[in-house]
């Protein structure tokens, strides 16, 4: 009985581990998420000199722009590894166009104001694209590594001049999907691998309790057969000389 308590109870806590740690990883996570909202200096990953200045400008006429996640339909991006996606311009302006360069930013999805992280600047030289032409340019970007896998807005920025006029056009305003790099230490997996030790040793406790109950019933078995052995004996005795007694002694010898 002791023993059947003491199981439950490592049963209890085996089960109750995993509920704890994913609370505990949720409440980080609220406080990870707020951290780098609010952090200026946490989310900047190769965030370089400002060459853009300080003003926005609007988008050049005639010049579209197009962005493709290569081999990533579902738009994936693993924290603090390098994505790339290409960036399309089409040039239907009057003169050649020349890329300064490219940025990002992170958005929380429910609200644009709420900054995550700027992402890489990234400079080009003599990047151009004449006047019907068509250019792709790779954007590399990472996203922090300690970000909170989940849903973000990427806004990326194409900065470029005409005729030394700069314009700028917004490449790409969309939902990215950040999920954790490859790491062996997800929370997924570590939920998983306490799942197993809970299992385990759930299975140990029965294993071992059913040994017990084993051990138990056939010891009490044995009692018993030498109980009924006692009274098959008595019966025996009891029997002797009836009939009863005669008709089973003759059985074998009818069989033969
Ligand atoms: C990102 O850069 C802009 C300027 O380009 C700055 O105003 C903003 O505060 C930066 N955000 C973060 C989170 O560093
Ligand atoms: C820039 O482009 C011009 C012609 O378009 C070329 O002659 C020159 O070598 C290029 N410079 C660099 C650094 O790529
Ligand atoms: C991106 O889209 C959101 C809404 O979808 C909008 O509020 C925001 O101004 C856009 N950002 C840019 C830079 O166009």
């Amino acid at each position: 009985m002791g023993i059947r308590v003491f199981s439950f109870l490592v049963a209890l806590l085996f089960l109750a581990s995993p509920i704890i740690q994913v609370v505990r990883c949720q409440s980080e996570a609220d406080v990870d998420a707020t951290a780098v909202v609010e952090g200026d200096d946490l989310g900047i990953v190769g965030d370089e000199t400002q060459v853009l200045g300080d003003g926005t400008f609007s988008p050049a006429p005639g010049v579209d722009t197009i962005c493709v996640f290569p081999k990533n339909a579902a738009k994936l991006v693993p924290a603090g590894e390098v994505t790339e996606i290409l960036v399309g311009m089409h040039n239907e302006g009057e003169s050649t166009l020349n890329v300064i360069a490219m940025h990002g930013s992170l958005h929380l999805p429910f609200d644009h104001h709420m900054f995550v992280q700027n992402l890489t600047t990234q400079e080009f030289f003599n990047a151009s694209v004449p006047v019907s032409a068509q250019a792709t340019f790779p954007y590399k970007f990472a996203v922090n590594k300690f970000l909170q896998p989940g849903s973000f807005d990427l806004v990326g920025t194409i900065v470029y001049e005409i005729d030394q006029q700069p314009y700028q056009s917004v490449f790409y305003n969309g939902t990215i999907e950040v999920v954790e790099a490859g790491g062996f230490l997800s929370i997924e997996s570590v939920f998983l691998v306490t799942l197993g030790v809970a299992l385990l040793g759930l299975f140990g406790l029965w294993a071992y309790g059913q040994i017990q109950q084993f051990s138990k019933k056939t010891k009490r078995a044995t009692k018993v057969e030498v109980g009924t052995r006692a009274t098959d004996a008595n019966m025996d005795e009891w029997l002797q000389g009836t009939a009863y007694a005669h008709s089973l002694s003759n059985k074998p010898k009818k069989k033969k």
